[in-house]
């Protein structure tokens, strides 16, 4: 009985312990953890035609969200950076436990240090001030013909092909972004 209680208290610690570690990590890497919904990757994926001749960078890949549906339902290659070490670890998990591990490439740092060149497709979830600072970064390094679909929050200055009011994702196509006309569409109903 003792015995038993000790377990339970233990795992409750250790549950508290992660709980804790995940909203200070929040802070010290200034990076919010919240995956993107099932629902708007799927329409990130699609408004951006990802397909297997792709190279999709997920800048801040979380827990693979993004990374793994688009390398399994795609085929596409994937790149997936992130920077707070348990996400890391349980992308490195994922991918070797998953398959199409050779579509998939992890990188554990700042997204703002990685080379954006060879990306045909970025993907984003992240905080508008980070979505500020890297807009500068995708217009030095995107290729022509590159596709940027971002959750949540848009890029500052950039014009959005489409508008997904639905899942709430931004579809841009650069650098026709700079000079397009917003358009608004719900037409994308995401399925896997
Ligand atoms: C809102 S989550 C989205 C995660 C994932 N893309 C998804 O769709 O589920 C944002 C992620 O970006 C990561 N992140 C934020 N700033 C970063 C940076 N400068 N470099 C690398 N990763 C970063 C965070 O640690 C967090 O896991």
């Amino acid at each position: 009985m003792a015995v038993t209680l000790v377990l339970w208290y233990g795992l409750l610690l250790i549950g508290l312990a992660i709980l804790a570690y995940f909203v200070y990590a929040s802070f010290v890497f200034g990076a919010g953890y919240q995956p993107t919904p099932r629902r708007s990757v799927l329409a990130m994926l699609r408004l951006a035609e990802v397909g297997p001749e792709d190279v999709v960078f997920d800048l801040g890949a979380g827990t693979g969200a993004i990374v793994f549906r688009a390398a399994r339902i795609y085929r596409a290659r994937v790149v997936g950076v992130e920077v707070e070490p348990l996400r890391f670890l349980t992308l490195t998990l994922r991918r070797r436990l998953g398959r199409f591990p050779d579509r998939i490439t992890l990188v554990w740092g700042n997204l703002f240090h990685l080379d954006f060149r060879p990306a045909t497709v970025v993907t984003a979830f992240l905080w508008p001030g980070a979505m500020e600072r890297l807009r500068p970064k995708l217009e030095a390094e995107l290729r022509p013909g590159a596709r940027v679909v971002s959750h949540c929050h848009e890029i500052e200055g950039w014009k959005a092909t489409v508008y997904d009011a639905a899942t709430d994702v931004y579809f841009y196509r650069w650098p026709e972004a700079l000079d397009v006309t917003a358009r608004t569409a719900s037409e994308a109903t995401p399925s896997e």
